[in-house]
């Protein structure tokens, strides 16, 4: 038992997160936020999730479907992620780039909220976050989500499949990926002034990687609205991939035959590539990724291909070649 313990410190110990990786270059210019009082800021954020109108969408059925064996709703033994984990370990940039970014988060302004559908569509269009919802059909799934920091958690996402936005923009069949972009507004989200970021947070997967079942935009987690550190109004889920390819509080959707680069290619093309798939077996340059790390009980679970998710989603890449399987 102590000697397995042990052997789980060492690993994960060696594993130095994405932020303070950049921490390390940026930390001089990261200084100078204002004063706040954190007990006002955290009483209004308390007490604006609790007057969301949106949660009266919320909670909505359960697809079962993607459920995987290993959660405990199917008889398997890992349990739920505890939503205060979820929804307080977080990895959001744009506020800051520790795992404590709630409060910081609480400060953006998510109704109105309006979403543009660009590139190659016939009719490029933009709306209003609330009225999308009325043309979706709202469902709740269970998904494992892996970061490349090597660590997991098992989240009740409210939201719709992802192909239900495509098909209504139907793009032209030039179209091979699907680009969307976070927000920029540097008034609100502080770490949006720190130029040496390529902001606006932009990622990109294919367009028959969105089609795929297991892409989904959430909207709600644990049977409520979004909050504003998961991504509030709306981001993507897509579990097969590590966790940076989930690109929070979406404000376009662009339909591109060429693939430009994301924000993580941009920053560190050899640690953070575009295909992003889990892969035990592809190391990350500065630590393994065979094992991952559930947030809230600590546990080491062995990460699988594609998170667990093959069934799902292999076939897309079937026909690659070797070299495009890595995960980068
Ligand atoms: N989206 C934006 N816009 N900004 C970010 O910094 N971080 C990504 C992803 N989406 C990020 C983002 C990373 S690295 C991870 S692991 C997940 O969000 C974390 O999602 P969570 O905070 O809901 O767990």
């Amino acid at each position: 038992m102590l000697i397995k313990k042990n052997k789980e410190w060492n690993f994960y110990k060696n594993i130095t997160p994405e932020a303070t990786f950049i921490n390390r270059r940026s930390i001089l210019k990261s200084m100078g936020f204002a004063a706040i009082s954190p007990n006002i800021i955290m009483q209004n954020a308390f007490a604006a999730a609790q007057n969301d109108p949106r949660n009266d969408l919320y909670p909505v059925k359960e697809n079962r479907e993607f459920n995987l064996e290993e959660f405990d709703i199917k008889g398997g033994v890992r349990k739920l992620t505890k939503e205060n984990s979820v929804t307080s370990y977080n990895n959001y940039y744009e506020f800051g780039t520790t795992k404590n970014i709630k409060r910081a988060a609480s400060k953006l302004i998510t109704s109105p909220w309006n979403i543009s559908f660009k590139g190659l569509i016939d009719n490029e269009f933009e709306i209003d976050f609330d009225d999308l919802l009325k043309k979706v059909s709202l469902e709740e799934r269970v998904y494992k989500l892996r970061c490349v920091e090597a660590w997991s958690m098992v989240v009740p996402w409210s939201g719709f499949p992802l192909k239900s936005i495509i098909k209504m923009a139907q793009p032209k069949s030039n179209a091979k990926y699907l680009v969307m972009k976070t927000f920029f507004d540097p008034d609100k989200a502080k770490s949006q002034r720190q130029d040496w970021y390529p902001w606006p947070y932009t990622e990109v997967i294919t367009i028959d990687e969105a089609m795929n079942d297991l892409a989904f935009i959430a909207t709600g987690v644990y049977g409520k609205a979004l909050p504003n550190q998961n991504g509030s109004p709306l981001r993507l889920v897509v579990p097969w991939k590590y966790g940076f390819k989930s690109i929070k509080s979406i404000v376009s959707f662009e339909f591109s035959a060429e693939r430009p680069k994301t924000f993580w290619e941009e920053i560190q093309p050899k640690e953070y590539g575009f295909w992003a798939n889990v892969n035990p077996k592809v190391k990350h340059p500065r630590w393994s990724q065979e094992q991952d790390k559930d947030i809230g009980s600590n546990r080491m679970y062995s990460t699988e291909i594609y998170n667990g998710y093959s069934k799902w989603v292999a076939s897309l890449y079937k026909d690659m070649n070797k070299s495009d399987l890595l995960y980068r």
